[in-house]
């Protein structure tokens, strides 16, 4: 097996729970040390999931058997951090999204070129079961050409459950860059390069009050569109919407399948890009019923599999899954909804976009190379 691959966390807040606890299932990982601007929350995280060392991030950066800085803070320090970890000779993998704005994004990829380290970037749900067998099932042709494609996030933000829900509401946030990076990503690897989009958005509930705690009763002033509706048409023909919503009260859409792409020989229902596994479903030109159709990747993971899957290729020599790349053109659609809006004209993408290889079908949970 290969050598463990050394992390420094970085960001100890709600997200960091769901990669401690995937972690040790990923047994190319270790988490070495842990830091956050609030060291309290360090330590709690230390202490719960038997992190060895708590410390500032400057340490975690100067620290030689760091390897990889793992950065779950808010969107508005993911780049700030990205590169200071680059300039200190360490991989850097973040949450999403990747900035909080395309020029955010350029710098990053010059930075990774220039150093010649990885960046990679979640969100690695399309890397699960649910997604994968989605994508197989269009490369196989069972739906024949896909010719379309609707997908909907719709809800009513995020003030009435997080502890601290301002950030969803400033630039890097809003319905497009909390969730836009698991509806494009999914998109992105089951129908290939967009080819160009355009996209209305808008502040439509511009005053919110907190009602988790402990800030209940606190006043958010939005200062992001927190509602965008996208049409989007791809290389190979596919054209849909997708809508993204924190304005939308008790939308009644079939969460379970929010993404549905049309080929001319059938219907694919895919699951949830927010989740790793998610039932798949097929309906052929004359098929009575819909199909479903049996994973054929292992089920089970969570967040950090795209971590791992970044720490597997940077020993095997291989390109990561999560990659800059991906996560750059991701953030260059979402900020082209907004500038289309504001323009009134289309936007096509900045760089062009190959998809990453598919995941082993074979091999045993939480090993992601033979
Ligand atoms: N909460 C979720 O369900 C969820 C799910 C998926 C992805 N995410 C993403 O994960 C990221 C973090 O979200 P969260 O919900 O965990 O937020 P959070 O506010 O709960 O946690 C963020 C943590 O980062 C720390 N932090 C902020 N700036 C820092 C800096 N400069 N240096 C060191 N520490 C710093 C904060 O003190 C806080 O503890 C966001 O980008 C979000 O989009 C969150």
């Amino acid at each position: 097996m290969s050598e463990k691959v050394k992390v420094g966390l970085v960001g100890c807040g709600a997200i960091s729970a769901a990669y401690l606890r995937m972690a040790p299932n990923l047994p190319i990982l270790e988490i070495a040390a842990c830091a956050d601007l609030d060291p309290a929350k360090a330590a709690a995280r230390a202490a719960e999931f038997g992190i060895p060392q708590v410390c500032e991030l400057e340490e975690l950066l100067a620290d030689p058997k760091i390897e990889v800085i793992l950065n779950l803070t808010v969107p508005q320090a993911h780049v700030p951090i990205a590169l200071q970890a680059l300039a200190a000779g360490k991989h850097t993998f973040s949450e999403k999204p990747l900035g909080i704005d395309r020029a955010e994004g350029e710098r990053l990829l010059a930075a990774a070129r220039a150093h010649d380290l990885r960046v990679g970037c979640a969100p690695d749900t399309f890397l699960g079961a649910g997604q994968q067998t989605a994508r197989q099932v269009i490369d196989s042709g069972r739906i024949g050409q896909p010719v379309a494609f609707t997908a909907f996030n719709l809800g009513r933000g995020h003030e009435s459950w997080h502890p601290s829900p301002e950030f969803y509401y400033q630039p890097g946030g809003g319905p497009m860059f909390d969730m836009g990076p698991y509806y494009l990503t999914a998109l992105l690897n089951l129908l290939g390069p967009v080819k160009r989009l355009t996209a209305q958005a808008g502040i439509q509930i511009p005053d919110r009050v907190i009602t988790s705690e402990p800030k209940r009763g606190q006043r958010i002033r939005v200062e992001t569109p927190d509602h965008v509706c996208a049409g989007i048409e791809f290389e190979n023909g596919a054209m849909g919407t997708l809508l993204t919503s924190f304005a939308m009260l008790h939308a009644p859409y079939d969460r379970q399948f929010p993404i549905v792409v049309y080929g001319t020989e059938g219907t694919l229902k895919v699951p949830d890009p927010n989740g790793f596994d998610g039932p798949v479903q097929v309906r052929g030109l004359g098929d009575e019923e819909w199909q479903e159709v049996a994973h054929t990747f292992p089920t089970g993971y969570g967040r950090a599999v795209g971590l791992a899957d970044l720490a597997t290729a940077l020993r095997a020599g291989r390109p990561h899954r999560c990659s800059l790349e991906q996560a750059f053109g991701v953030l260059d659609l979402m900020q082209g909804c907004l500038d289309s809006s504001a323009a009134g004209r289309e936007h096509r993408p900045q760089l062009p976009y190959q998809r990453p290889a598919p995941m082993p079908a074979d091999l045993p949970f939480g090993q992601l190379d033979s």
